[in-house]
């Protein structure tokens, strides 16, 4: 009896994640796995190398074996239609995890920190570290953002840019480059290398008379790491202010050496934790916690969401925040 109700609740779920190529979705993926093979269930996880049709055939698999609920963080927002529309065929419930899946009504629930607040939060440490409300500047900014086919990038763009944009009216903050809308400013696939590129332009082009830049507001680690690479070979001046996002090693390591002034820690342990409790609602058929039911439109529904708060990092909290509560081990920032 014990052995068939056990087998009974060991349902598979499908954990559909974009690349092992950035720290924190393998961070994601293990947590994910770890925590649902706890509660009880079979996990298919994959990694899909950045690459939309490795992933949309992964997706397709998990369902052809018997996934009972599939959880995805996309690649590309909009290009799992078809595997998306095989799950609500066969009544898969899906969860998108930490990225909203686009243009699609087979979305049940979407789970991902505040991404609007992340670029708040970023913005903001700009503005109190160069004390932009009483400070005359004009400080020098360049911006550099996230990958335009992941939802999320927008809204940590704006966020940030909702924040400094009056300063930039005002001419306290000026753009040598010029550029500073969303697809100017953008990097495909988040790449460090593609983020280090741009940067090394706009220095050579903007920046070899020996002026200064005083802030590069970067989207996420990653592309803060193609920036600081940059900033590194073919920049003399005053360090600049740098953002970034997910407190990964390298620059929580940058960090710790002055060389990235904040990022933002979203706590993937949390986020999973939240994915395996909506698992568990939808397959006992018991509501489902959600805390946002209005922001998240995917161009066909909106789609009913819980955002986990992201928070603030920085040299003085990194100890507490990464290394006291078990997220990293100090040899590992070593
Ligand atoms: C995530 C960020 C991450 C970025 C690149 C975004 O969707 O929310 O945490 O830095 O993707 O992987």
């Amino acid at each position: 009896m014990l052995m068939a109700s056990m087998s009974a609740l060991a349902e598979k779920v499908g954990v559909s994640m974009p690349t092992k190529d950035l720290q924190r979705w393998n961070q994601d993926g293990a947590n994910m796995e770890a925590q649902l093979i706890e509660a009880g269930y079979e996990v298919d996880l994959q990694f899909a190398s950045n690459d939309v049709q490795t992933q949309l055939s992964q997706v397709e698999n998990m369902i052809a074996n018997g996934a009972e609920v599939l959880v995805i963080a996309a690649i590309e927002g909009s290009s799992l239609g078809e595997a998306l529309a095989m799950a609500k065929e066969n009544e898969i419930p899906v969860i998108a995890y930490d990225r909203l899946l686009m243009e699609s009504d087979a979305v049940s629930y979407y789970a991902t920190f505040d991404n609007y607040k992340v670029g708040t939060v970023q913005g903001t440490y700009v503005k109190d570290a160069l004390d932009l409300e009483n400070a005359a500047g004009p400080f020098n900014l360049e911006i550099t953002a996230g990958d335009p086919g992941d939802n999320n990038a927008g809204y940590f763009y704006q966020g940030a840019i909702d924040v400094l944009k009056p300063y930039i009216d005002a001419g306290k903050l000026v753009i040598k480059s010029g550029q500073i809308e969303f697809t100017d400013v953008a990097t495909p696939t988040w790449a460090t290398e593609t983020a280090q590129t741009r940067a090394e332009n706009i220095l050579s082009s903007f920046y070899a008379d020996g002026s200064n830049v005083d802030v590069w507001l970067c989207s996420n680690d990653s592309t803060a790491l193609g920036v600081e690479n940059a900033l590194a070979a073919n920049y003399n001046g005053t360090y600049p202010i740098i953002t970034g996002q997910d407190c990964d090693i390298a620059n929580t390591k940058n960090m710790i050496a002055g060389k990235q002034s904040m990022s933002v820690f979203k706590d993937t342990r949390t986020l999973a934790a939240q994915v395996v409790k909506m698992v568990g609602q939808i397959l006992k058929g018991e509501e489902v916690d959600v805390n946002d039911i209005e922001t998240y439109n995917n161009n066909v529904i909106t789609v009913p969401s819980f955002l986990c708060e992201p928070v603030f990092a920085d040299v003085n909290n990194y100890k507490e925040l990464l290394v006291d509560s078990g997220y990293y081990t100090e040899d590992q920032l070593q």
